[in-house]
């Protein structure tokens, strides 16, 4: 059914998306305002990649096909032959109404318009587009090639026919599709409400630090990273939007309250990993002391 997919957005999840569906055969192309961020995606995909020639999991071979199958666009006109548009820009609402309402003028009517939204309302999303039942969401989990789970969410008006064809290809790619409705956060960012939001409660009440929660979180229940490391590898611009967007949505209930810690730290910049700083500071990529 998916053939040609174009990926919107060239950031943590666009290159991710981009790599997963080029490595499981798809002609995949890589779209973003900021061309030098396509420029970036391909070469950390390359590199990734070479990793897994080096460790023999893949050969040179398999790693130049995959490589091909990934090709920059430098404008959106040129998806107009995609059979699927994944969308993985930033998490605010009008932004995302207005490149799909743009992507409506430029490819086929049966052509499929997926959002990577984490907590974004899907039909909402596309309430202003004139085909309403070709939009769903395709949520992936970072990083992409690794996180083998995707929630396919069903807008109230989307057909079921690209539930299907979504869950398929999520299959075909190796991933695990979990049908989820359109309802705030969906599965994974409702119930991750208790883990995120919670320790930002603990940390503003003076309860523990940032190194305590994440150490208890990793070495008791066993999770693979405590919330605050989390946080830094999501990126606390992209958490806080989704902690406002589920309180939003479900009418300011105390419950999913956002923290003011994560606001002022996304006013200073202080992202995690993508900007060198987070609750904890990075070089290289790496960890390298607390905050
Ligand atoms: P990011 O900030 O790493 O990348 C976003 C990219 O989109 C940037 O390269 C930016 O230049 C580009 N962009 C912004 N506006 C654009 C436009 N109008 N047209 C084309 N390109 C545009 O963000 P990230 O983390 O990749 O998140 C993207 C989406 O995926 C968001 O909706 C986010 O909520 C969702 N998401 C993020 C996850 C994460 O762990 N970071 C997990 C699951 C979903």
């Amino acid at each position: 059914m998916f053939n040609r997919i174009g990926v919107i957005g060239a950031g943590a999840m666009g290159r991710g998306i981009a790599q997963l569906f080029a490595t499981s055969g798809q002609q995949v192309q890589l779209y973003d305002t900021r061309s030098e961020a396509i420029d970036e995606a391909l070469a950390f995909n390359r590199k990734l990649l070479e990793r897994s020639v080096a460790k023999g999991k893949l050969s040179q071979d398999e790693l130049d096909a995959i490589m091909s199958r990934m090709q920059p666009a430098t404008d959106l006109k040129e998806f107009k032959d995609c059979d699927l548009v994944i969308e993985a820009i930033v998490e605010i609402l009008e932004v995302k109404q207005k490149v799909f309402g743009e992507l409506e003028g430029i490819v086929r009517t049966d052509c499929v318009l997926a959002t990577n939204t984490s907590s974004l309302s899907v039909t909402r999303i596309a309430a202003g587009c004139q085909n309403p039942e070709r939009i769903a969401g395709f949520h992936f989990f970072n990083p992409v090639p690794l996180m083998k789970i995707v929630e396919v969410v069903r807008g109230a008006r989307t057909d079921e026919r690209y539930i299907q064809g979504l869950v398929e290809l999520a299959d075909k790619a190796g991933h695990f599709p979990a049908i989820t409705p359109d309802t705030p956060g969906f599965l994974v960012n409702h119930a991750g409400r208790a883990f995120g939001t919670e320790a930002l409660r603990m940390l503003s009440e003076g309860v523990a630090t940032p190194q305590q929660i994440d150490r208890i979180l990793r070495d008791g229940p066993g999770f693979r990273m405590g919330p605050f490391e989390l946080f830094d590898l999501t990126g606390l611009d992209v958490s806080h939007a989704v902690m406002e967007s589920v309180y939003e949505q479900f009418y300011h209930d105390p419950r999913y309250t956002p923290s003011f810690i994560a606001a002022q730290r996304v006013a200073a910049g202080l992202l995690g990993r993508k900007t060198g700083q987070g609750f904890y500071r990075y070089e290289d990529g790496q960890k390298i002391e607390t905050a």
